[in-house]
């Protein structure tokens, strides 16, 4: 058993009272598909074994207390039934907006104890945010019976975000947390919540990801910028063609042929997205057909796209994709997630993964001065309720 799992439950015998339901709640990578979920379009997004547990119980007062071992500020306590508001301190947010978006749904919550902790490096692009709130739900959604499917739980996440936290994000990051499953990529379309599991189980291929530990405040702020500028080019498109809603409606051809009825900047950002969705859907077919070469190659294509025409990636993320351009046994690199630091998406090939990340280090720290970290992501399942075990079987 998880180690984790022992730990984190002893902890919260030692914080608060009762029995908890415990909850593993994985991050995610993101293969392919970057920027699109907000504009209806596809994504190939994956929960992987970096994760946090947490133990969630009510607690039979009307009072929220909440505890995060791996923070500085640890603590946060609040009345269940007040009208909730940002806290400044960041991660009991997550929470309360998802107590907020329930509360609005009309779901009865009662008072509750949480403690949790885990290994997804906050602010990596891993989406470790999404794996609090996705966590939290599934614990409420399990102590309350409130009958929630996963679906629900990743809209439910990502409203939480969109209004409590004030970042307009898709719904990739939810959707992989709650939907993962292992040795599977989820093919997602955005606009219908279809999703199809895809394997990817490839024995002789790593997912290996360098970390800039670049977290930048502009991440939030240019992330809203750029939603905005994909509305621009659907409000300039619509004049044209009225039933467009959005992106995912725009052929290649009516971009072009208005090309010049917008900004320079819109247009590029339009290109980007339209490009990306056929990616996608590209890089699936190669997934089905064993091409994992091809594969890799869309997602450098994304990269060079999310760098030259979207203008969400960084410095340290270039050069760090530039490092493997010349490697045998890289088959894919690109930044991933919201971008502008986080981590960058590598596949390489197993036998080869010691000598590449030496050799990207080296470049790395040639070019920019500082260390550059990795990490190997395994993919694995989605959110789920842990067995409870008895308290005297954690005694070791
Ligand atoms: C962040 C958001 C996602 C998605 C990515 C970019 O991770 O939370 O919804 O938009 O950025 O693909």
């Amino acid at each position: 058993m998880d180690p984790l799992i022992k730990h984190i439950q002893k902890e919260f015998n030692t914080h608060f009272p009762g029995n908890p339901t415990l909850i593993y709640s994985p991050g995610r990578v993101n293969l392919i598909g970057e920027h699109t979920d907000y504009n209806d379009g596809f994504v190939l997004p994956a929960a992987i074994n970096k994760r946090i547990i947490l133990a969630i119980a009510p607690n039979g007062l009307d009072k929220i207390r909440l505890y995060a071992r791996d923070m500085d500020q640890k603590h946060y306590v609040t009345d269940l039934n007040n009208n909730h508001q940002q806290t400044g301190m960041h991660w009991p947010d997550y929470v309360l907006g998802v107590i907020d978006q329930l509360q609005k749904r009309g779901n009865t919550i009662e008072g509750f104890d949480c403690l949790f902790g885990g290994d997804i490096p906050i602010g990596a692009g891993l989406s470790s945010s999404a794996a609090l709130e996705g966590g939290v739900l599934a614990g409420l959604n399990h102590i309350f019976n409130l009958e929630i499917n996963r679906v629900e739980m990743a809209e439910i996440g990502q409203q939480a975000e969109n209004q409590f936290v004030g970042v307009q994000c898709g719904i990739m990051d939810q959707f992989a947390n709650q939907l993962g499953k292992s040795e599977s990529a989820i093919k997602l379309d955005c606009r219908s919540l279809e999703f199809t599991h895809y394997p990817f189980d490839r024995d002789d291929v790593s997912i290996l990801l360098f970390d800039t530990k670049v977290r930048r405040e502009l991440a939030t702020s240019e992330y809203n910028v750029r939603r905005k500028q994909c509305e621009e080019g659907v409000k300039i498109l619509q004049k044209f063609k009225p039933s467009i809603k959005n992106l995912r409606d725009v052929e290649g051809h009516l971009l072009e042929k208005h090309r010049t009825d917008m900004p320079e900047l819109v247009y590029n950002r339009c290109r980007y997205v339209l490009d990306e969705n056929r990616r996608v859907l590209e890089a699936c077919q190669h997934l089905s057909d064993g091409d994992i070469q091809s594969f890799g190659g869309k997602m450098y294509a994304s990269h060079y796209g999310l760098r030259d025409l979207y203008e969400v990636s960084c410095r340290e993320l270039d050069v760090l994709v530039d490092a493997t351009e010349p490697l045998d046994g890289v088959l894919g690199s690109r930044m991933m997630g919201g971008g502008f630091g986080g981590c960058t998406i590598n596949l390489v090939l197993e036998s080869e993964v010691e000598p590449i990340a030496t050799r990207v280090k080296e470049f790395y720290i040639h070019e920019l001065g500082k260390p550059v970290d990795y990490y190997i992501a395994k993919i694995g399942k989605g959110t789920s309720v842990l067995e409870y075990f008895a308290a005297d079987e954690s005694s070791d």
